[in-house]
């Protein structure tokens, strides 16, 4: 499809859109329906609507066979192994001259992941510390055992291994099934935002400078990332979530440029949303933000309250498989924010948060790197995304059990999540497997695991809010 022409489709009814879901539903526990079921259902969600999604209902370990981001190139040092979970998918990643190598990272004889205790006896190989088993970085081939190199299974067996891509400071992995064929690895680029300038015909956006984009040469990024103790898809759905602006009225970034945010904003257009599907290039939805197919709220009559006139930051928010949230312009302009959910378990994600900006000059790169420590990670990604982190976490009881997928009741200012969900659905490259012999793939919620690390025993009364 020709990046300058806009395609795919406006939102639309949600019986024009087609989900056919072939894989076979796991049961889940269902909460005991009320009274108020009986009646006809005013939600967005009803029946029908979920219908279209079930795929994305299923996908509680993620989506496979895509690209995401591993670790920022300075936690991979050369020589460095470090290992990670994706999708629960264990992965080793070892840089070797520059390069850096992804397999998995379970050792095909009793199962231990490698990176636990790096052993590499040359350039070419990873050895298991257990009892030697050791693989090809580039094929993942079991070339020899250490003390046993004449064994029948040396050549015949082996572990997968993921293409890797390092880019503006970020190391990614393409996560894939056992048996994706290699050469049906799509580029990076389909799995990242759309660029501009060159998408700035499709999504106009006269309010801003053009958003910089990670892949291009001049960028930089400058980032954290860290675990977040809920499902992955909670945590995507807050990144785009336009009716949640009330949990950053009181944020130090809001109050210390003296915004005035609106009380919510809602959609008053069928076309508030644009899907994509490109051919060659990312499947995302833009949501047009900051035109008049969305309302900014500014009084509730019911409440006795208003905003008298709003002066915020303006941005725009899209958002793209396997779960890649872009925001223009924000937290300042020539700034776009990047932020990854990536799957670890069913019940936690690590949440990317990476700030880019295009630097034409080494003085740029230091006075990006100083405004980066001194103003943007403290006040953007900790103080301002510690809310979101925060409501993240506390809609994981709800939705832990997969229950809460049903019991939701949504309302037009969701119109986001739906189409989200339901693109996921029908443009998805594989739902992740349940993790198996790894972490988390035996039940436990994490929150609780964390209370009880910190010493916080199971209460009676509600765990005040904090942020
Ligand atoms: S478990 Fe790896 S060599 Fe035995
Ligand atoms: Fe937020």
């Amino acid at each position: 499809m020709d990046e300058q022409q806009p395609s795919g489709h406006e939102v639309s009814p949600p019986e024009e859109d087609k989900v056919v879901d072939v894989r076979a539903k796991k049961p889940v526990r269902r909460r005991t329906k009320d009274s108020s079921d009986a009646k006809p259902s005013v939600r967005l969600n009803d029946q029908k609507t979920q219908s279209q999604y079930e795929p994305y209902k299923e996908a509680a370990w993620g989506f496979i066979n895509h690209w995401y981001p591993a670790v920022f190139s300075s936690e991979l040092q050369e020589d460095q192994v470090e290992g990670v979970q994706i999708c629960g998918i264990p992965i080793v990643l070892r840089r070797v001259d520059g390069q850096v190598y992804a397999l998995k990272d379970r050792c095909v004889h009793r199962g231990v992941r490698m990176s636990a205790k790096p052993m590499c006896f040359n350039k070419e190989t990873i050895s298991c510390w257990y009892h030697g088993f050791t693989f090809n970085l580039k094929t993942g081939n079991l070339d020899t055992i250490v003390g046993n190199p004449d064994d029948k299974l040396i050549g015949t067996t082996g572990v997968t291994t993921y293409p890797v891509h390092e880019v503006c400071g970020i190391v990614f992995v393409f996560v894939r099934e056992d048996e994706f064929p290699l050469e049906d690895v799509p580029p990076l680029r389909h799995d990242l935002p759309v660029m501009f300038p060159e998408s700035s015909e499709r999504f106009p956006h006269p309010l801003w400078p053009a958003a910089p984009h990670i892949l291009h040469e001049d960028a930089i990024g400058l980032g954290i990332h860290r675990t977040g103790e809920s499902n992955w898809r909670v945590a995507c759905e807050n990144g785009f979530d336009n009716a949640h602006i009330l949990i950053h009225q009181d944020n130090m970034i809001v109050q210390s440029n003296n915004w005035v945010l609106p009380l919510g904003i809602r959609p008053v257009s069928n076309d508030c949303i644009t899907t994509f599907e490109d051919d060659d290039g990312p499947t995302g939805l833009m949501q047009w933000l900051f035109s008049d197919r969305w309302e900014p709220i500014l009084e509730n009559k019911k409440l006795g309250i208003s905003v008298n006139g709003v002066n915020g930051r303006m941005y725009r928010t899209s958002f793209y498989l396997p779960g890649v949230l872009l925001v223009e312009n924000w937290p300042e302009e020539y700034i776009a924010q990047y932020e990854w959910y990536v799957p670890i378990t069913d019940d936690t994600y690590e949440y990317w948060e990476v700030l880019v900006k295009r630097c034409a000059t080494p003085e740029e790169v230091e006075q990006f790197k100083y405004r980066y420590r001194t103003v943007l990670e403290p006040m953007a990604l900790n103080g301002f995304n510690d809310c979101d982190l925060y409501a993240r976490e506390s809609m994981q009881d709800f939705y832990g059990d997969g229950s809460g997928w049903d019991d939701e009741q949504l309302v037009d200012t969701d119109v986001s999540p739906i189409t989200w969900r339901k693109l996921a659905s029908r443009c998805n490259r594989g739902i992740a497997k349940p993790g198996v012999g790894v972490n988390g793939s035996v039940k436990a919620s994490s929150l609780r695991l964390r209370d009880v690390s910190e010493g916080v025993p199971s209460r009676y009364f509600v765990r005040k809010v904090e942020f």
